[in-house]
């Protein structure tokens, strides 16, 4: 059936709809926020319109190019192949586990994606779409390579955090250019790098800027705010070209004479994959997907995405020529983890494959937490406890809390066989068409990618059954009044199968069971409304629990385990200190050890952490100030022996001229020991 849509005051129609996800990249697991922001709400979105009986694709795939890719590579000392087949294989299961229904997920090393996007950059470069600049860039001259902004690190012009990244400082979150910093520093070799020429092509976005002005600011403002909100800071800045190839060696090679070494951007090639795997789907039939005015594409993204799906890959698609442009870009925004980011390289997630293993058969209560807890207009935080309370108040005492009072009433006093309704109450009649309303504000709420309150509203199917039983009692009349129990119980079970309909796109594991248990093929979604699914005499299946409660040890250990993960965190971050680049041995020379004893030790005045020391030398009395009064009392250092570097160029440190620098050892936690010898020896002795 055709679906229709509200379009610039007209109603456009759509004979298919071609959903696309955001293709994950294949550096790490999936987790939580992948699934919030993305993949439960497409794949509500999927089975919602194939419930429908629309015609629908759904397509994913792994991202596997990209520099964090090759980063991952080099730090475990395998190929970037190893690393997205490792990580592809981990993705594909979690998304299949927990029932995102794809029509296809491939891969962007793919030989039909290597093709497709080779020629999707051929017929630009053909058409004259891009531009072509020489610039300077980053060059490792030590392992003879240019450098991804993520090789760099530097000092931030901001907050001078020594150790940003040339394409962002996370120390105050300034986004930076690679040359903004100061002492670069290549993160391969550990070498200053030198700037160098290196030729690129680019799409010249400022072109494609009245069109996208029009195309997104006024044919689009049904867009989610969020969503428009950005695109229209994007385009109120003013497009600028961007380059769509890198200096890389990993990643699908510029299919152009004279790219030798150059691949295509990641963010270039990646999209074009939803085009690739389309293809791969279906080799002979794809291009009515991309193609047909009368085809619909929505691509399922994070917030991160939205200017890569807004702005550039439309601009790519417009300059190519022969596709369409998405209808709508429903972005989230994140998902925090218990007040903090999410993130990979911390290992602050909760990743998929170990909820499974945790917690066997609850993909719907995660599905469900995540989906009455997604990030559609703001940033969102998952915590246990609202997942336990959630399942506990929602799932358990509401959902399953009825659908069994429901099944196990007919059990008991009808042998599991529907009843005929007889004369129907007032109540009755308000509480069908009460149910019957639901149908229309869920459509109403999903059509316009609103999963969260759909959901409620599915939720609030189950909460007036709940009231119903609550109300009438059935388990009271059985002794007086069967005939009424009868129609109750009707009613109860057409509530059931309507509530097995309007819940399957959001809890389809649990769905499945309750259709066994109601001995019925899945309903359609046309049929939801309807208060006569269930004919009289039905026999019934089985009842079980669909929901189970979940006790606090549970919870607990999940909070343990993410304690854990914050401790193991902060030590980490002391001992990331490698040790650094190889020096010569005359390098070794300048520095010049010696042995002191110490003669007086001090506190200094309002600088809790500065020690005084006199020392001698071997030739004269020295005043060094060292940072180490956390760690000893002034009076039980004198009279040990330090060493001390003598010749370190005399430093003024609050007001007092400090005339070399006493060593310590800093543990893991950062108390420091000073380094004493283990015999006497002569002060002015020399360290070597
Ligand atoms: N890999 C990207 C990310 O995780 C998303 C790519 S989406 C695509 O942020 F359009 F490029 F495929
Ligand atoms: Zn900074």
């Amino acid at each position: 059936m055709p679906q229709k849509r509200e379009h610039k005051g007209m109603e456009k129609q759509f004979k298919r709809t071609l959903i696309t996800t955001a293709l994950p990249y294949a550096n790490g697991p999936v987790h939580i926020g992948h699934l919030a922001g993305v993949y439960v709400p497409a794949d509500i979105y999927a089975r919602y319109l194939r419930l429908k009986g629309e015609d629908v694709l759904m397509i994913g795939g792994s991202d596997e190019h990209g520099v964090p890719i090759t980063i991952r590579a080099k730090k475990e000392g395998i190929t970037p192949q190893d690393v997205v087949d490792r990580y592809h294989s981990i993705i594909k299961q979690s998304f299949a586990d927990f029932g995102i229904t794809f029509d296809i997920y491939s891969r962007t090393t793919s030989d039909t994606h290597r093709e497709v996007a080779s020629e999707f950059f051929r017929t630009l470069y053909n058409k004259g779409e891009f531009i072509e600049k020489t610039t300077e860039q980053y060059y490792d001259e030590e392992v003879k390579q240019f450098l991804a902004d993520r090789y760099i690190t530097g000092t931030c012009p901001h907050c001078k955090n020594e150790n940003a990244y040339g394409d962002q400082c996370e120390a105050c979150g300034t986004s930076l250019n690679a040359t903004d910093l100061t002492h670069p520093k290549s993160t391969i070799s550990g070498s200053a790098p030198i700037l160098k020429e290196t030729k690129h092509w680019y799409l010249p976005l400022d072109k494609h800027e009245p069109f996208l002005r029009k195309w997104i600011l006024e044919d689009h403002k049904e867009w989610k705010p969020n969503v428009y909100g950005q695109c229209k800071s994007w385009l109120d800045m003013g497009l600028q070209p961007r380059a769509v190839s890198r200096d890389l060696d990993w990643g699908i090679p510029v299919p152009v004479k004279g790219a030798e070494g150059k691949v295509l951007y990641v963010w270039f090639d990646a999209p074009i994959g939803y085009i690739s795997n389309t293809k791969e789907l279906l080799p002979d039939s794809w291009e009515k997907w991309w193609k047909d005015p009368e085809s619909k594409i929505v691509h399922f993204i994070g917030k991160d995405n939205i200017v890569f799906h807004c702005i550039v890959f439309p601009a790519m698609l417009k300059a190519e020529g022969s596709f369409n442009l998405p209808e709508n870009v429903p972005a989230n925004e994140f998902l925090n983890l218990e007040g903090d980011k999410i993130s990979t390289s911390r290992n602050w997630a909760v990743w998929l494959h170990e909820y499974l293993e945790e917690m066997p058969g609850k993909q719907d209560v995660l599905r469900y937490v995540l989906t009455a807890n997604a990030p559609e207009t703001k940033d969102n935080d998952f915590t246990w406890k609202d997942f336990q309370a959630r399942n506990n108040n929602e799932l358990v005492a509401i959902l399953g809390n009825f659908v069994n009072r429901a099944l196990v009433l007919t059990q008991k006093y009808f042998d599991g066989k529907v009843p005929a309704a007889g004369k129907l109450t007032d109540y009755d009649r308000d509480t069908l068409t009460e149910f019957a309303n639901v149908k229309q504000a869920v459509e109403r709420l999903l059509d316009t990618y609103h999963f969260r309150d759909a959901q409620k509203e599915a939720m609030n199917l189950a909460r007036i059954g709940n009231k119903y039983l609550a109300d009438t009692e059935p388990w009271k009349l059985a002794k007086t009044d069967m005939d009424r129990v009868a129609t109750i119980l009707n009613i109860a079970l057409q509530i059931t199968a309507n509530l097995a309909i309007a819940f399957e796109p959001f809890l389809p594991f649990s769905m499945d069971k309750l259709n066994k248990m109601l001995n019925v093929e899945p309903l359609g979604w046309n049929c939801l409304g309807e208060t006569n699914l269930l004919a009289a005499g039905h026999q019934l299946g089985q009842p079980e629990l669909l929901f189970e409660k979940i006790e606090d040890s549970v919870i607990e250990a999940q909070v343990q385990k993410l304690l854990d993960t914050k401790k193991a965190n902060e030590e980490a971050d002391y001992k990331a200190k490698p040790i650094r680049k190889n020096i010569e041995f005359d390098d070794f020379l300048k520095l010049d050890i010696r042995v002191g004893t110490v003669l007086e030790c001090t506190k200094v005045p309002k600088a809790d952490k500065l020690l005084q020391f006199r020392i001698n030398d071997g030739l004269k009395t020295r005043t060094i100030v060292s940072g180490i009064a956390g760690y000893y009392q002034p009076e039980e250092l004198v009279g040990k022996q330090v060493c001390f570097i003598a010749n370190l160029a005399p430093r003024k440190l609050r007001g007092i001229v400090s005339e070399g620098m006493i060593l310590s050892a800093e543990d893991a936690d950062g108390t420091l020991s000073v380094i004493t010898t283990a015999k006497n020896v002569k002060p002015g002795s020399e360290v070597k």
